[in-house]
């Protein structure tokens, strides 16, 4: 089933393989590699060449922003014009970790990372692997590393290093590297915030919640209804397997059913995973989307967790998910 890659696939990373990987990011290959939400696929920020094969490798129409991944927060300066106060406030209390905030670019982030906006995505990723990679990179004069989560545009994203593999792996190179660090700790993608008006708003779920987001930054959270902001995980068909997705329904004989695991598996249906909490549930989420379509199941009924927080973001994805596939 698994497509074969070309590129060096590194299963036990040592500093010495993220130096060499750090080397290669700065000659214009694409690294994939863990973050604690999602797998990204990175290439050199700056680099206009490098950053154009991440759009080529993942089917991705070149007017969509990018994240720009920093080693810490003092690498901020760098790419921003202007930081309000609460920005600051929510780099500090939780960076590293599953938060992007969108920012004034400065004159480094250029057209080819923002999609043409006056604005800049930015994350410090809380895995070990891609903090030493983005240190590395650092080390050799590397300014951030641009990775939008390693699938194919429209589909779900790689929570493993193999399924980066199946996704991806045949559009790299022998001079990419995939980074193996284990299952994603998070599993859903990072929440998104625009940092450029007087209060935060957010623009993405995930597992930095709206409370914490008041708390950290004292401010109220405005609505997000008119939101004018690209977002390309806002657009209605994303995250989608390629089995249909029923949300609220119980599954039929034959079908996939994902759901915690206090509901009972119908009979004859095809349990894809029993997450015993919110957080379990983001984590094998994505996973068991992509299980039920190596099973080759055609349609997967889904339970969705409720509550707010990290359930609500699993609610958002499933949402879209259900909303069907890309045509690409
Ligand atoms: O958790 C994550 O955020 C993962 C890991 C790899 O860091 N990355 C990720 O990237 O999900 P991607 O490209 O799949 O989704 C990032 C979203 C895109 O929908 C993009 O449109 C939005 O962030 N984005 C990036 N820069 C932006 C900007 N300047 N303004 C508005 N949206 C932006
Ligand atoms: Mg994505």
């Amino acid at each position: 089933m698994s497509a074969p890659t070309n590129a060096q696939f590194l299963s036990n990373c040592t500093v010495d393989s993220l130096d060499q990987a750090a080397l290669a990011l700065q000659k214009g290959a694409l690294i994939a590699f863990p973050t604690e939400t999602v797998y990204g696929l990175g290439a050199d920020a700056v680099s206009s060449k490098a950053v154009a094969r991440i759009y080529e490798v993942k089917g991705r129409p070149s007017d969509h922003p990018l994240i720009v991944h920093i080693p810490s927060l003092d690498s901020l300066d760098i790419w921003t014009s202007d930081l309000p106060v609460y920005a600051i406030s929510l780099a500090r209390d939780f960076w590293p970790g599953p938060m992007t905030m969108v920012l004034p670019r400065s004159d480094v982030a250029k057209d080819f990372i923002t999609g043409g906006q006056d604005t800049v995505g930015l994350r410090v990723p809380a895995h070990p692997l891609a903090l030493g990679l983005l240190n590395s990179f650092k080390k050799i004069g590397g300014l951030g590393i641009a990775a939008p989560s390693a699938n194919r545009f429209g589909q779900v994203s790689p929570t493993t290093a193999q399924a980066v593999e199946e996704e991806i792996g045949q559009y790299l190179m022998p001079t990419d590297f995939i980074l193996d660090g284990g299952p994603a700790l998070v599993g859903v993608e990072s929440t998104i915030i625009d940092c450029t008006q007087p209060s935060p708003r957010i623009l993405r779920l995930g597992a930095i919640t709206k409370e914490m987001i008041e708390t950290s930054s004292g401010l109220k959270v405005t609505d997000n209804e008119a939101n004018d902001v690209r977002v390309s995980g806002s657009l209605e068909k994303h995250y989608s397997p390629k089995a249909k997705v029923i949300l609220d329904a119980l599954a039929e004989s034959g079908e996939g059913f994902l759901a915690l695991s206090f509901i009972p598996t119908p009979r004859g249906a095809i349990r894809l995973a029993s997450p015993s909490s919110v957080d379990e549930y983001a984590r094998t989420l994505y996973s068991a989307l992509r299980a039920a379509d190596a099973q080759g199941i055609a349609q997967i009924a889904v339970i969705p967790p409720e509550g707010d927080g990290l359930a609500l973001a699993i609610r958002d994805r499933l949402l879209r998910a259900s909303r069907g596939r890309d045509s690409q």
